[in-house]
């Protein structure tokens, strides 16, 4: 394992990714871990971030000193190296002009970081201070023009830090640079695959597991389904899955799920259609908050209600992945949501957790998933709210709106679809803003339902800009629906990005 000890940068899961990519299993840990605590872990390498601080600021991330002295090889990067500087008594200070953007950079001594990497190259450089004097041992390995100190290490000490940023795409040699430090200078081997990793996780849950039981939410998204796939591989039967099926779903989607896992999987799967009762619970609901936590706490009773039928269960299967880890670490994002996933259960649950895929980001989760067999459509299916097209219809929800929000968004999905455009937008849906206006069809006068069509690009979904779909697949898209769905005159397209926007409307 290669430690990632975040200093706060924005780039933080980037370098955890980069390493995997190098089929090296890396971890991203909190700056204040403890050299006994990292120990523990047994590393092969570590890596300092960057940062948003700079290291003369009070209270400014610091690590512990002995993390030097452990023996470990240590990357620091951009405030990662600057704060290494420090520690071990070199210097930094303010630059006069911010060094932000492409550089060039030149390599003036051979290393190892740098092997097979040309001395001419450009990187991504993004800070204030600059590294004035290196520390007592270290020598300056590559410099910018407006840089002195681009690059330094400490061969015998096996410390090694550089300004720019590695992980970034801008970096032309950056990958190289991460390479080499995991290979060549931490000595890894690159052995971490998902093949590797789902026959890992299969012998080590039958071990957990034994002849006891696991119970799982399944709710069709990429992650439970393929946490439930490879914990099916392990224990076969003795696992059982609970669909509560809420029909808040897109359309046929249960049946898909039903049919994947009841049918050819053949596990034990319990399908709860429960429509009716979250209808009547939203009934004249129309505050969006409201709304989620009412679908939220439902499907729990649902689950307990139905849990409590089974004997003998002992753990609780969920879909948990890594950013949701790294994510819950942090504290001080502003809530603007309520993001409430299905699964999610109240602490007091009486059950042992198992999460195989706590350490997995979600492009791992999708390659595990094939690794398994699961359909191709189902684990690149797109992001899914948890509360489904409740929060696809603004205001009140009823059995009417429902059902023209599903035909509206599969006329809209199955267009996509034969544009060839599907896996190039990352998520895309309709919406039913409940507000009507005239129309004219024929001779007569209409007054329906507008559909608003909202298509997005995005990496992660924190930020995401609006897809730019060609006007002809916008026109037979407006057609189809107009034509096909009852009850709809008119459609638009939303053509905001986050922020200011969020991308569901509720
Ligand atoms: P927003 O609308 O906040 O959405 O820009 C960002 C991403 O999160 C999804 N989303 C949810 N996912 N439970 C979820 O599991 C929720 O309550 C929820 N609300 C939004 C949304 O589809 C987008 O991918």
């Amino acid at each position: 394992v290669i430690l990632i000890v975040d200093f706060g940068a924005q780039y933080n899961q980037l370098i955890a990714r980069r390493v995997r990519e190098a089929r090296v299993y890396s971890e991203v840990v909190p700056y204040d871990i403890t050299p006994e605590a990292i120990l523990a872990k047994n590393p092969k390498g570590i890596i300092f971030t960057g940062g948003p601080s700079s290291v003369h600021e009070p209270g400014a991330p610091e690590c512990d000193p002995r993390i030097y002295e452990l023996g470990i090889p240590i990357l620091g990067i951009c405030y990662g190296a600057q704060l290494m500087v420090e520690q071990l008594k070199g210097h930094t200070e303010g630059a006069d002009i911010r060094e932000y953007g492409k550089k060039a950079l030149t390599i003036n001594e051979t290393s190892l970081l740098f092997k097979d990497i040309p001395n001419q190259s450009t990187c991504w450089m993004s800070h204030t201070n600059y590294i004035k004097e290196i520390p007592a041992g270290f020598t300056i390995t590559a410099t910018t023009e407006t840089c002195p100190t681009g690059a330094l290490e400490c061969q015998k000490r096996k410390l090694y830090a550089v300004q720019f940023h590695p992980e970034v795409e801008h970096t032309q040699y950056g990958k190289e640079v991460l390479n080499n430090f995991v290979y060549d200078i931490c000595g890894c081997q690159g052995l971490w695959t998902m093949e590797n990793f789902a026959q890992e996780q299969i012998e080590a849950i039958k071990e957990q597991v034994g002849d006891r039981r696991v119970l799982c939410a399944l709710s069709g998204g990429v992650d439970s389904s393929v946490a439930a796939t490879l914990v099916y591989k392990a224990i076969g039967d003795k696992l059982t899955c609970i669909f509560v099926d809420h029909g808040l779903l897109r359309k046929d989607e249960g049946d898909q799920v039903e049919t994947i896992f009841k049918n050819r999987f053949n596990m034990n799967f319990i399908r709860v259609n429960c429509e009716d009762r979250f209808l009547e619970k939203l009934a004249g609901v129309s505050d969006p908050e409201k709304k989620r936590k009412i679908i939220g706490e439902e499907f729990i009773r649902v689950f307990e209600e139905e849990s409590s039928k089974l004997n003998d269960i002992d753990f609780l299967l969920q879909g948990t992945i890594y950013p949701d880890v790294i994510e819950s670490g942090t504290k001080n994002a502003a809530v603007i949501k309520s993001h409430h996933n299905v699964g999610g259960l109240p602490d007091d649950v009486d059950f042992e957790l198992i999460e195989p895929l706590r350490n997995l980001f979600k492009d791992e989760v999708r390659a595990v998933g094939e690794e398994l067999g699961l359909d191709h459509d189902l684990v690149w299916r797109q992001p899914f709210p948890g509360p489904g097209l409740a929060i696809r219809i603004i205001g009140d929800v009823t059995k009417e709106k429902l059902n023209i929000l599903k035909e509206a968004d599969y006329v809209f999905r199955d267009e996509i679809a034969k544009a060839d455009l599907n896996e190039k937008i990352w998520q895309y849906f309709a919406v039913l803003p409940g507000n009507r206006s005239v129309g004219v069809m024929g001779d007569e006068r209409t007054y329906d339902y507008t559909i608003g069509l909202r298509a997005v690009t995005s990496v992660d979904g924190m930020t995401s800009d609006w897809a730019r779909i060609p006007f002809d697949v916008l026109e037979s898209i407006s057609n189809r629906i107009v034509n096909e769905v009852k009850h709809v005159n008119r459609i638009v397209y939303d053509i905001t990005s986050k922020p200011p926007s969020t991308i569901e409307w509720e």
